[in-house]
């Protein structure tokens, strides 16, 4: 199997450069366990430098890019510049940025810039209320269909999901998913994929899962099979606390 695949997002925390770099520092004790996995992590802009510093170990993500093109546009940090720092993979798509107002159509015109910029788009899909009745399907099939319109068949093997139910994420979370209905979830995602792309590109594109992942259900959402790895919030602020995230997915078969 390919290496498991850990993308920490930072979101808008820590709150200074210091304490980004003592977390760095702590992940580093650790590097040969996260050297076993895609490690990636999305830190606010001002920090990229700081990440970068730990590339032996450490892939530079970012949380968004700008869908605007390249030229004269002030307070624009273009994915061209963000490739210049070495930016390798950014989430796109991320709940707490259609909860300002970005869209999939938003979202499908970004999947095209990361591409152009040679930057892997991380797209992020999920349903914002638990439902019984799998009504939630339904929803997630249209988010994945809008986000990823125009998407060439020949450029869908470079991206990668994550399956974000929204009332999962963050601190007002009820929790993660149960594994029984994220191995559902991860298999409808996969049904899709394949109706648009195909059984052969889709089995390439990684689902993610992210939404409270910590320390004490990171193994057994680590075993549910079509799921490639996780995107962590909170628990990736705490070395320690990470530390146990990543030696679930490290064990993963
Ligand atoms: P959480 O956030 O792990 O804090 O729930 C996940 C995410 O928003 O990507």
């Amino acid at each position: 199997m390919a290496k498991p695949i850990l993308v920490a997002n930072w979101k808008n925390y820590p709150s200074s450069l210091d304490e980004s770099r003592r977390i760095l520092r702590n992940y580093s004790k650790d590097r040969s366990l996260y050297k076993k996995l895609h490690f990636f992590v999305a830190p606010p802009l001002p920090y990229l430098d700081a990440v970068a510093a730990f590339s032996g170990f450490v892939g530079l993500g970012c949380q968004d890019i700008s869908s605007v093109p390249k030229g004269t546009h002030t307070g624009v940090v273009g994915s061209d510049i963000l490739k210049s720092f070495g930016v390798r993979i950014t989430i796109l798509g991320h709940s707490e940025r259609r909860a300002l107002g970005e869209n999939s159509g938003d979202v499908a015109v970004k999947v095209g810039a990361a591409l152009a910029s040679g930057i892997v788009p991380l797209i992020c899909v999920g349903e914002n209320t638990k439902d019984a009745d799998g009504e939630h399907f339904e929803y997630i099939r249209e988010q994945l269909k809008d986000s990823l319109s125009g998407l060439k068949k020949s450029d869908a093997s470079k991206i990668i999901i994550a399956y974000e139910p929204v009332w999962a994420i963050g601190k007002d979370a009820v929790g993660a998913m149960e594994p029984e209905e994220l191995s559902q979830s991860a298999l409808f995602i996969r049904k899709i994929l394949t109706e648009m792309f195909g059984r052969n590109i889709a089995g390439r594109i990684p689902v993610l899962y992210g939404g409270s992942v910590d320390e004490g259900n990171a193994d057994t959402l680590a075993a549910v099979p079509g799921v490639a790895g996780f995107l962590v919030g909170r628990a990736s602020l705490d070395a320690k606390r990470f530390k146990k995230i990543a030696e679930a997915l490290s064990k993963k078969k």
